[in-house]
């Protein structure tokens, strides 16, 4: 983590009654996702005028809010998602963590809300995770997952950016994606539905987005599709992301091709490692607009070889059948791809700490 000293000290004010170590170990052993939380959280407030005050690491626990507490109107909110990894010595190490860090400060700004200084941001997370580094599981695989929001706490009910917020940092340990081998997902191109616009908020991490794609997502269900397929909300043409993940195509077993960043996609951490993991292992690699109709001729022809999905919380997913309004294809035999796998195996040795870190991309606590 970086040396400077962050604006702000932390008041620790740490769980007088922590879960028993023999239950952590019980909840460790099958965590999920996202149900289990660790025993304390941060928060910090900001008052305009005043700035960032009141950084207290505190035991995890509900949160009281005035009814008319303005996010819960208006959806200014914005969140993070990174993991903190055990390493092989028994340290911890998280992945790129100044990278969420600048993502939640352009999130907020698109917003109309106060950036949280990074030297802050990362200080909240090595405070939470050193209390709590006991909850960062040591299975291979598995990690602990961190999640940084802030929202408008105004009591009130105009519609203008809060003058107060509240910054909250929680965690939860995370269990393998794929607990039983790595399985490619089928996908639904939606039509129907946008998930960002231009000019609107798609390159952003708020809370809206998300609420906005539920529907889309339930519609994949319905077709038997693990997964949404976005795509851009003019033409509905070019492939944008796949829910909570960006993609990738491989062709002729050396290319990548991802779609380029034209500000209604969320620009990934993880698809930005691996454009730099890719042209490591001698991958060509292009960033540059696919249409639906070109993933259909080049997996139809054999010219597309592999396609995957990347993001935090999967790490790296196959994907194999691809359903749309005008029928369905599949990329090759619908099997997890040597690139794909070669690729993933790379960027979770690095997180784990068995492959060198040539790129500096791990943080270690402790
Ligand atoms: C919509 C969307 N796209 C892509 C990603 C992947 O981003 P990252 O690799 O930073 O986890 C995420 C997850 O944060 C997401 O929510």
């Amino acid at each position: 983590m970086s040396t400077t000293a962050p604006a702000l000290a932390f008041d620790l004010r740490p769980s007088a009654t922590p879960v028993a170590p023999e239950r952590r170990a019980e909840l460790l052993a099958e965590p999920g996702f996202g149900r289990i939380f660790t025993d304390h959280m941060v928060t910090m407030r900001y008052a305009e005028g005043r700035g960032w005050y009141e950084a207290v690491l505190q035991p995890y626990g509900p949160i009281s809010l005035d009814p008319s507490t303005s996010a819960l109107h208006y959806g200014q909110e914005i969140f993070e998602g990174l993991k903190a990894y055990r390493q092989p010595d028994g340290g911890i190490g998280l992945f790129r963590p100044e990278q969420n860090a600048r993502r939640f400060a352009r999130s907020a700004a698109r917003l109309a809300m106060p950036a949280v200084p990074e030297e802050l941001f990362l200080e909240s997370i090595r405070v939470l995770v050193e209390h709590d580094r006991d909850w960062v599981p040591s299975k291979a695989e598995d990690s602990l997952y961190l999640r940084p929001f802030m929202f408008a706490t105004d009591p009130y009910l105009g519609v203008r950016p809060s003058l107060e917020y509240l910054y909250c940092l929680i965690a939860s340990p995370a269990g393998a994606y794929f607990p039983r081998g790595v399985q490619p997902v089928s996908v639904w191109l939606s039509t129907e539905y946008t998930r960002a616009a231009p000019g609107g908020t798609g390159e952003a991490k708020c809370a809206g987005n998300y609420a906005a794609s539920l529907i889309a997502q339930a519609q994949a269900a319905e077709r038997g599709c693990d997964q949404v397929v976005w795509l851009d909300a003019v033409e509905h043409r070019w492939v944008e992301e796949m829910g909570g993940m960006n993609l990738y195509f491989v062709y002729g077993g050396d290319t990548l091709v991802t779609p380029e960043l034209t500000g209604t996609l969320l620009p990934g951490i993880t698809r930005d490692t691996i454009l730099t993991l890719a042209a490591d292992l001698g991958y060509k690699t292009e960033v540059r607009r696919i249409s639906t109709d070109e993933w259909r001729e080049a997996a139809t022809s054999g010219a597309m070889t592999e396609a995957f999905a990347c993001g935090t919380a999967a790490v790296v997913t196959p994907v194999g059948t691809v359903q749309g309004a005008d029928g369905q294809f599949t990329v090759a035999d619908g099997e997890p791809g040597e690139v794909t796998m070669k690729l993933r195996q790379a960027l979770l040795d690095i997180q784990h700490g068995h492959a060198r870190d040539t790129h500096g991309w791990l943080h270690r606590i402790g």
